[in-house]
C-alpha cells in the first residue's frame, strides 16, 4: 500500500523545494494530497512560473485551503506523513497555536493529535523569538521543524542540486525513500587524522 502524505504549501520563499518535493513523492509512488494557500499560489507563480494545476498530474488530489469538509481535514482519514513545504511564519503561527484556521493549519493540526508524521519546513529570516516560540511549540508536540536552510557540504554545483537536497531530506523525514538521497558524501576527512590533531596521538 502506497504511502499517504499531506503536502501544503504556503507563501513563504521556496516553491521550487515544493516543486520537488512533489516530484519526489510522486516518483515514489506516493498518494499527495496538495493544498495551497492564496500566498502560496503567488510564491509557486513568482518564483517558479508556476500554477497548482501545474501540479496536478502528480498527485491524488488538491483540496482548497478553505475547506474543511475535505478528508484530510479528518483524523479518520488516515494519513501517514504532513509535510508544510515552504512554511511561512504566519501559518507556522497558526499551528503552533492549534487554531486550525485553515485547512493547512487543520491538517498539521490532525498530524499532531493523531500522533503521526508533521514536518514544517520553515523559511523566514531572521527568526523573532516569537517565530523560535512558535517552533519549539511544535517540537514540543511532535511535530519536526525543519527549516529550508542549504548543506554546503554536499557541494552542490547548481541552485537545482541544492533544492533537490533539501526536497529529498524533507521527503525522507516523511518517511518516504526518495531515490535522490545525497546524502552520506565523501567529505574527504579522516576522522582518525582529526583525532590525532586534538589529542596529538600519532597511532
Ligand atoms: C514573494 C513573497 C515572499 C514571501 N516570503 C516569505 C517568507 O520567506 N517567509 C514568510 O514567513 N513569509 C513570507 N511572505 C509573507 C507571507 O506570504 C504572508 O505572511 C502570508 O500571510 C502567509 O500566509 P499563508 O501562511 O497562509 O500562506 C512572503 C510573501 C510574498 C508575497
Amino acid at each position: 500500500m502506497s504511502a499517504r502524505v499531506v503536502v501544503g504549501i504556503t507563501g513563504a520563499s521556496g516553491a521550487a523545494v515544493a516543486v520537488r518535493v512533489v516530484e519526489m513523492l510522486r516518483e515514489a509512488g506516493t498518494e499527495t494530497h496538495l493544498v495551497v494557500s492564496r500566498w502560496g499560489r503567488a510564491t509557486l507563480e513568482h518564483e517558479c512560473g508556476m500554477g497548482v494545476r501545474d501540479l496536478a498530474p502528480l498527485v491524488a488530489d488538491i483540496h482548497s485551503n478553505g475547506d474543511m469538509a475535505a478528508p484530510i481535514s479528518s483524523g479518520s482519514f488516515g494519513v501517514d506523513a504532513t509535510l508544510v513545504v515552504p512554511c511561512s511564519a504566519r501559518t507556522l503561527g497558526s499551528i503552533a497555536a492549534g487554531t486550525g484556521d485553515t485547512l493547512v493549519a487543520r491538517a498539521a493540526d490532525v498530524a499532531l493529535k493523531e500522533r503521526t508524521r508533521l514536518v514544517l519546513a520553515v523559511r523566514e529570516a531572521p527568526l523573532s523569538s516569537i517565530h523560535l516560540r512558535n517552533a519549539l511549540a511544535v517540537s514540543e508536540a511532535g511535530g519536526v521543524v525543519h527549516p529550508i536552510v542549504p548543506t554546503f557540504y554536499a557541494r552542490p554545483a547548481s541552485v537545482a542540486e541544492l533544492v533537490d537536497d533539501i526536497a529529498a531530506r524533507l521527503v525522507a523525514l516523511c518517511g518516504v525513500r526518495s531515490p535522490l538521497r545525497r546524502w552520506g558524501v565523501d567529505l574527504g576527512i579522516d576522522p582518525r587524522g582529526d583525532a590525532q590533531n586534538r589529542t596529538g596521538d600519532p597511532s
